[in-house]
């Protein structure tokens, strides 16, 4: 099936999936070899949460994280490095990967009006097309029109390994430490109420769990070239 689209440059493509499914190695290098913009969406909730730690507001205080969510300006520029994140102006990037802020962004992205607002900052960095977005809900309310939709999956205990793996050759967390948190994580993604985290009704499922990455961006590039017809 082809599509209406003058070029890939005009390409939307987004891809969901639960963490260590390979989203960010699949997004960028889908966003390479077709010239799009590599965006990540979750660096953005994790930015925000970045902004409500330093403000002592408590991931349980919806009123106080609503009011800071309807001041807050976050965006990302992709370099060749991976996405930068400015937070209200401030380059955060280096700040946005320790344990304190990814079990915060888990919390705080469950509130509706915290999600309001990245959707509609996402929405506005992708409405010229071009992107390559990944996340939880690119997909179902994000970009539900875009072109072509991934949902990556992979088996936890993978998923968990993968991530292990990531954190280089003398991690100081144990590896069951990691299944742990991402399972929790997980469950919060996948259960609230607002944008939980599921494949998109039109999205093409990807198991990885039984495939390598390379395996996986083939058969993603594959799903693209094939939309475009
Ligand atoms: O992809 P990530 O691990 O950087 O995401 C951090 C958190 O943000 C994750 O716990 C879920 C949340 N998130 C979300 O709710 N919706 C998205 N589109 C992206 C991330």
């Amino acid at each position: 099936m082809g599509t209406d689209l003058a070029s890939a440059q005009q390409l939307i493509i987004a891809i969901d999936g639960p963490a260590g499914a390979g989203k960010s190695t699949v997004a960028r290098t889908l966003a390479g070899r077709f010239g799009l913009l590599n965006l990540e969406s979750g660096a953005m909730y994790r930015a925000f949460a970045l902004k409500a730690l330093r403000a002592s507001v408590a991931v349980s205080d919806s009123a106080r994280l609503e009011a800071l969510a309807l001041d807050t300006e976050i965006r990302l520029e992709p370099t060749a490095e991976g996405n930068r994140v400015i937070l209200d102006g401030e380059d955060v990037t280096a700040l946005l990967r320790t344990p304190e802020v990814t079990e915060a962004a888990s919390r705080v992205s469950v509130y509706p009006p915290v999600r309001a607002r990245m959707v509609e900052l996402q929405q506005m960095m992708g409405a010229m097309g071009g992107v390559v977005m990944e996340g939880r809900d690119i997909g179902t309310v994000v970009f539900p029109n875009a072109e072509v939709k991934i949902f990556l999956d992979a088996a936890p205990e993978i998923r968990g390994e993968r991530r292990y793996a990531q954190l280089g050759p003398a991690p100081t967390v144990p590896a069951e430490e990691i299944v742990r948190d991402l399972r929790e994580r997980d469950e919060r993604d996948r259960n609230r109420a607002e944008s939980p985290l599921k494949a998109a009704e039109d999205a093409v499922i990807i198991d990885s769990t039984n495939l390598t990455l390379d395996e996986v961006v083939n058969e993603a590039e594959r799903i693209v070239r094939q939309r475009l017809g």
